[in-house]
């Protein structure tokens, strides 16, 4: 694997081997000494030209796990703001002696741009506009599937802001890819047109507005976050009436079955998607996911920078 830029170009059996070697480093979190050598020497430059809080500081906690050296890179204070390009700034980085960029961008298909132009540097997608999460998608199937087991037959219910979400369809593409049936919840002007062809077997998504409906059969329910920055017209009549609709409310989380799990990539609107008691309630996995994501992007890490070399790094530790 030299880049990582989406989940729709993976196979099952790649997804199947990042979340083992995930389940690896988790076992290196437990150490006392959380650190192995796997990629010493290594130089992984973090280029968020969009916020960030979660994908940021767990691919730095990653890095810095696997002893690599880490350089973050933002817009702000650096030449993007005096007007560089994309390319220039992707290719200075390289003459530097970046051997990864973990990159987050506004503009769908920046990663892809990014991986057609370096030749020694390996690109990972840590989100690009409205297009695809993986690693956020990766991350969750590993939650998943150590509170539920195997993904195959299970039931996952996707709710929210999906037409604006690159997590809805790197989670579309990851659940259905190990068996998962999914159904996605959301008002019309909130869905997007193309959603079938994001599922990777034929017939494993659906789309409902009815999500009391899809909650009764339902393993487990992801919301999104309502998008309200990327949202340029009124596309829900208001806040409280898509709430009322499209929200785990107190009311639903109280007929919820105990089985279910509750989660959300973050950052959450309480109160919008989500009420705050689903957010804390023993059923939430969200706290799970954050942990989840520094073992996954380890994995990552270590499969596009690492290989067999970097085997032997944590075989020796
Ligand atoms: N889930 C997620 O990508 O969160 P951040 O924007 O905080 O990284």
């Amino acid at each position: 694997m030299r880049h990582l830029l989406g989940i729709t170009h993976l196979q099952r059996a790649d997804v199947e081997e990042i979340l083992a070697v995930a389940d690896s480093f988790a076992e290196v979190t437990r150490r006392s000494i959380p650190k192995v050598p796997a990629l010493r020497g290594r130089t992984i430059v973090l280029g968020f030209f969009e916020d960030s809080t979660r994908t940021r500081v767990s691919f730095e906690t990653a890095a810095k796990r696997l002893s690599a050296d880490t350089v973050s890179f933002s817009s702000s204070g650096t030449s993007v703001s005096k007007g560089e390009s994309l390319r220039d700034t992707a290719l200075t980085l390289q003459a530097i002696g970046a051997d990864c960029l973990v990159v987050r961008h506004a503009s769908s298909g920046a990663p892809w741009q990014l991986a057609r132009w370096l030749e020694r540097t390996c690109v990972v997608n840590a989100g690009d506009g409205a297009h695809e999460h993986p690693t956020q998608a990766l991350l969750d199937c590993w939650t998943l599937t150590r509170k539920l087991g195997p993904l195959d037959g299970m039931h996952l219910v996707i709710v929210g802001d999906v037409a604006h979400s690159r997590v809805a369809r790197s989670n579309v593409a990851a659940f259905t890819l190990l068996g998962a049936d999914v159904t996605v919840v959301a008002p019309r002007t909130l869905l997007a047109a193309d959603i079938e062809s994001w599922a990777r077997a034929p017939g494993s998504v659906k789309t409902s507005d009815d999500l009391d409906r899809a909650l009764a059969s339902a393993d487990a329910v992801y919301l999104l976050r309502m998008q309200l920055e990327r949202q340029h017209e009124a596309l829900v009549p208001s806040l409280r009436e898509y709430t009322e609709r499209f929200g785990l409310t107190r009311r639903r989380l109280d007929q919820l079955a105990e089985r279910v799990a509750v989660l959300h990539p973050g950052p959450m609107n309480r109160g919008v998607e989500i009420a705050p008691e689903a957010a804390d309630d023993p059923r939430s996995l969200i706290l799970s996911q954050v942990e989840a994501g520094v073992n996954v992007r380890m994995a990552v890490l270590f499969l596009t920078l690492g290989g067999q070399h970097a085997v032997e790094g944590v075989a020796g530790e």
